[in-house]
């Protein structure tokens, strides 16, 4: 495989990408998101349960690692059958974890599920509709420097090593063209501390490069989609640790061994087709965490 860090688009695949691919990509999704987000409901349901299961995933190694006193949430009758008592799981047990989404979209459901939890998150998205609309939905979480946003590509992201907990991508990385997603995902594990998670979904089928003019029937949906399909995509991630045998998380996409939490495969429903959803998480503790930084970081 090519060295991850340097994009080295082959020439046939880059002769096969369509010009101007990002500025188009953004004009599109700046006239499609508020049908894109609409549409996109119907499919909430397999977002919010991966999302849940990065929760579980979390909570799970939390507790492995501090060896914390199990809280659970209980209902039960009181002692003298008047009414019931209620305790409430541990507010603070996911608060202040760093969770980053690009390709954020509007910020349902990932942002509102995470920020629930008491999460930091920062949402990074090519379209400034997008954003705009995620700043409307989470308004007070933004007041509140919960959550911050971002316009801009991806590929353009930098933070310190460490800095983030989770790093989601839902339905975005399939935007890029292949040789950025590998890229991109190795930038990104470097971003991961030792224990955190990275969870994406990808087309299972391999595709160099699929444009629609009329995406979703609308005049200006224009759009492009690439994958490198299952195999290959497993293959990339699965690799991500590989190269720091020492671990030690001092730079770009080193520091910990791969391993896959989760990997399950939706089918191809109508025209969208079949999707790999998968949590990765790098090997290494839980502490110490992040570091403060500036949204978007040198
Ligand atoms: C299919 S939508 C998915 C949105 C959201 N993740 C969801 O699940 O509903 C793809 C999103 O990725 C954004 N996007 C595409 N290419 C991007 C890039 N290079 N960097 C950042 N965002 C990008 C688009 O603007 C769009 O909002």
């Amino acid at each position: 495989m090519s060295d991850l860090n340097q994009p080295q688009v082959q020439e046939q695949e880059q002769e096969q990408l369509p010009p101007d691919l990002k500025g188009r990509l953004r004009d599109s999704y700046n006239a499609i998101a508020p049908l894109y987000n609409m549409w996109s409901l119907a499919y909430q349901g397999y977002r919010m349960r991966y999302t849940c299961k990065l929760l579980e995933f979390m909570r799970k190694f939390k507790q492995q690692r501090h060896q914390s006193p199990k809280e659970h949430a209980f209902i039960k009758p009181t002692d003298d059958g008047t009414g019931y008592e209620y305790k409430a799981p541990n507010p603070e047990h996911l608060k202040g974890m760093n969770a980053l989404e690009v390709g954020c979209g509007s910020g349902i459901p990932v942002a509102e599920i995470l920020l629930a939890k008491d999460m930091t998150y920062f949402g990074v998205d090519l379209s400034v509709t997008q954003i705009n609309t995620a700043l409307q939905n989470f308004q007070y979480q933004t007041d509140h420097l919960q959550a911050s946003w971002l316009v801009g590509d991806m590929m353009d992201l930098s933070f310190p090593p460490g800095a983030m907990d989770v790093i989601i991508g839902f339905y975005s990385l399939i935007h890029l063209p292949r040789e950025e997603q590998q890229v991109f995902l190795k930038r990104a594990w470097g971003w991961l501390r030792p224990g955190g998670m990275l969870m994406i979904n990808f087309g299972r089928e391999e595709l160099v490069s699929e444009v629609s003019e009329n995406w979703l029937g609308h005049e200006k949906g224009w759009m492009f989609w690439s994958n490198w399909g299952e195999d290959t995509t497993m293959e990339i991630l699965e690799g991500l640790g590989d190269g720091d045998e020492e671990g030690d998380g001092g730079g770009e996409g080193d520091g910990g061994k791969a391993e896959v939490l989760l990997k399950e495969i939706t089918e191809a429903d109508g025209e969208d087709p079949a999707f790999v959803w998968v949590i990765v998480r790098k090997s290494g503790g839980l502490e110490p965490r992040a570091r403060h930084f500036e949204f978007p970081a040198e």
